[in-house]
């Protein structure tokens, strides 16, 4: 079995920022989690370069929409890098092997009669002359009337609603008044396919809240889908067009197959072979804003194309800095990059684990609740484990650890295996918590032991065996711990002299000989973290 795992492709219009890093770690873990189980696993990105977002950002830079995303592209690629993500490859949608993808996946669409066109009137920007896509235009709430709403939906009672529906519209590019002008568009026939959407998706999501939400769209109205767009516009051309351009969430889920596109020929896969194979399962990582894209849209699009082996798309909740929606100017956002220089890309990747499970509410950073957590768990309990008995070993018994003692380690075989089981599960919030409370009972196990009186008092045996009993139930936590933290546990694996780790080797194997003990990580002060917020 393998398995093409991918998260949201960012868009290359600004860096990422900690809600970016809580999807990404989410699916870091579970790739992670699949290799130790021996399973082939890899994990798949890229940049969504094209549409609005990128045209915008490149205006008000003074820059081409090519050079911002090149610029971005690097600066996504290293934060990826340094929350310690195992990424098999990060691409882009604006490469070839996308252009390539999507206007097959388009023609076939045409062909087999899934994409017609129709004229449409839309608001059109005559100082700048071009069509104005729903971000560009603002207005009134054609529901509430709260003005300054943009053309899609109504930030206010939510509702959504035809950019020409709103009141008083003013053009967000030119401050003026848009004109109502006749175009002709490309749409996808959704409504043709809600009897094979509605048998899909039940395959596609296990998660309730989010199947709930698909019945409620499917057993409405569902309304066929403009997937072209008129110049200007950056993205690809409909085939057999010359000034009209494929829709940017129509290019950008094909991303996630180029970038395995671009990684299998760069590492002498068959693209097509393995996308074809039954035993690959795709698998998605995505918040719950884009559900509607990926459990409808895209699933539409690739049974137009013939690709039917999309095993499951996981949604979680959005992030909230200090129990607020992160905004700029509300001044609660985190930049990704910014929040390293705080604090380890690990404890990041801990905190945010211990709080992710499978529902899909949303999930809060709080300094003090993250100071307060890693304190607690990984210094506290966890790393405290080796820094009370590591030692011992290394100044009493030549660094070696004492065999056949695993009566510690034995006893939680049966929650070893539930942690794995929910770390599978994506229930990592759970398997953190028992794994802390292992760890819990490891450190009472030490604070009852005294390994350091019998040290004092000359039983250098007891002592040994008490340091070598914990030592193992440590490796076994560290191994646990390692989808979640991998720098951390890496740098512990080569303390306790252990090369290659997988599951298997939890309450199996004992270790042998120990390095010196080294505070690898050390408390996080609240007071340093002033300044943190945006
Ligand atoms: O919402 C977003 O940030 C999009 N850039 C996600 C695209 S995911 C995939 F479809 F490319
Ligand atoms: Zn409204």
């Amino acid at each position: 079995m393998k398995y093409l795992i991918t998260s949201a492709l960012p868009y290359a219009n600004a860096p990422l920022h900690l809600g970016h890093i809580l999807e990404i770690i989410q699916t870091d873990v579970w790739v992670r989690h699949l290799n130790l189980k021996g399973l082939e696993a890899h994990y798949f990105c890229a940049s969504d370069t094209h549409g609005t977002p990128v045209m915008l950002k490149s205006k008000e830079e003074n820059i081409t929409p090519e050079e911002l995303i090149q610029k971005i592209y690097g600066l996504h690629k290293n934060t990826f890098k340094n929350y310690n993500v195992n990424l098999a490859n990060f691409h882009s949608t604006h490469s070839d092997e996308n252009e390539q993808l999507t206007t097959e996946i388009f023609k076939k669409a045409l062909d087999k009669g899934f994409v017609y066109t129709k004229k449409i009137k839309q608001l059109f920007d005559n100082k700048e002359n071009m069509f104005l896509s729903d971000r560009f235009v603002k207005g009134a709430c054609p529901a509430c009337g709260v003005a300054d709403q943009y053309g899609d939906a109504c930030e206010v009672c939510g509702s959504t609603y035809d950019a020409l529906d709103l009141s008083d519209p003013i053009s967000t590019l030119s401050d003026s008044k848009p004109s109502i002008k006749e175009s002709e568009h490309y749409f996808f026939k959704l409504n043709e396919l809600s009897d094979y959407l509605s048998s899909k998706v039940d395959e596609l999501s296990n998660q309730s809240p989010i199947k709930h939400k698909l019945k409620e769209w499917l057993d409405g109205d569902l309304k066929d889908w403009d997937v072209s767009r008129d110049e200007p516009y950056f993205g690809f051309k409909v085939p057999g067009e010359e000034n009209k351009y494929i829709y940017v969430w129509m290019d950008a889920p094909v991303g996630y197959l180029s970038s395995i596109k671009n990684w299998c020929d760069m590492n002498e896969y068959d693209y097509e072979k393995l996308l074809s194979d039954r035993d690959t399962k795709l698998v998605h990582f995505i918040g719950k804003d884009i559900v509607y894209f990926h459990l409808l849209f895209w699933p539409a699009m690739l049974h137009a194309a013939d690709i039917e082996n999309i095993e499951e798309v996981f949604v979680h909740g959005f992030l909230t800095i200090e129990g607020m929606k992160m905004s700029k100017s509300r001044g609660n956002f985190i930049l990704a990059d910014k929040a390293l220089e705080y604090a380890n890309a690990d404890f990041y990747r801990y905190y945010l684990s211990s709080k992710l499970n499978t529902d899909i509410s949303d999930i809060n950073f709080s300094v003090d609740d993250f100071v307060q957590k890693i304190n607690s768990d990984l210094i506290g309990k966890y790393i405290n484990i080796a820094s009370r008995t590591q030692n011992f070993l290394t100044k009493h018994n030549n660094s070696e650890v004492k065999q056949n003692c695993q009566n510690e380690t034995n006893k939680y075989k049966d929650l070893y295996a539930e942690i794995v089981s929910q770390t599978n599960d994506r229930e990592y919030s759970k398997a953190l918590k028992n794994i802390m409370s292992i760890a819990d009972e490891a450190n009472s196990y030490i604070s009852s032991m005294e390994p350091w009186s019998k040290a004092k008092d000359g039983d250098i045996d007891s002592c040994i065996e008490i340091c070598s009993e914990s030592l193992n139930l440590f490796k076994d936590l560290t191994i646990l711990l390692s989808p979640y933290i991998p720098n951390i546990t890496g740098s512990l694996f080569k303390l306790l002299n252990l090369k290659q780790t997988d599951y298997d080797q939890i309450s199996k194997d004992c270790l042998k000989e120990v390095k010196p003990f080294k505070a690898i990580i050390t408390r996080l002060e609240k007071s340093e973290f002033e300044g943190i917020l945006n």
